[in-house]
């Protein structure tokens, strides 16, 4: 199953993504964390939450380019699931994980104004 967190700037997308992650991990599935974001941000905390051997290990991918539809359905038939986490913008990557996901998670960022 492809689970595909994908919406504006700053909007929690890798904060829900390696918790969902971690939690599906901790649930007993084989678990692949697929980084469709050129910042990077989830294969950094997985970098650094991997030096604590205490806890599960997840393995992330990074993708990118006009092939990641087929790449994520590709690695779906290997894993459990596959939690993207998309940078937030409008791009060719976030589209076609879009078109792969059997699941879209799209958190909305309510900004808070200071009147
Ligand atoms: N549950 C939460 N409540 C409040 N703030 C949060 C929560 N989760 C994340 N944040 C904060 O929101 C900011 C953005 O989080 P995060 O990096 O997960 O967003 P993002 O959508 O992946 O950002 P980007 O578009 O840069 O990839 C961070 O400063 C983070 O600490
Ligand atoms: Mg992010």
């Amino acid at each position: 199953m492809i689970i595909t967190i994908f919406a504006t700037k700053s909007s929690t997308k890798t904060s829900i993504a390696v918790s969902v992650a971690v939690y599906l991990k901790n649930s007993g599935n084989d678990v692949l964390l697929a980084d469709l974001d050129t910042q990077s941000s989830a294969s950094d905390w997985l970098d650094y939450r991997s030096e604590n051997s205490n806890l599960n290990q997840i393995v992330c991918v990074k993708k990118n380019g006009k092939n990641v539809s087929r790449d994520l359905i590709e690695l779906a038939a290997k894993y459990d699931y596959v939690v993207c986490d998309c940078g937030g913008k409008d791009y060719l990557a976030g589209r076609l994980s879009l078109l792969a996901a059997d699941i879209a998670l799209i958190p909305i960022f309510q900004p808070i104004y200071h009147c």
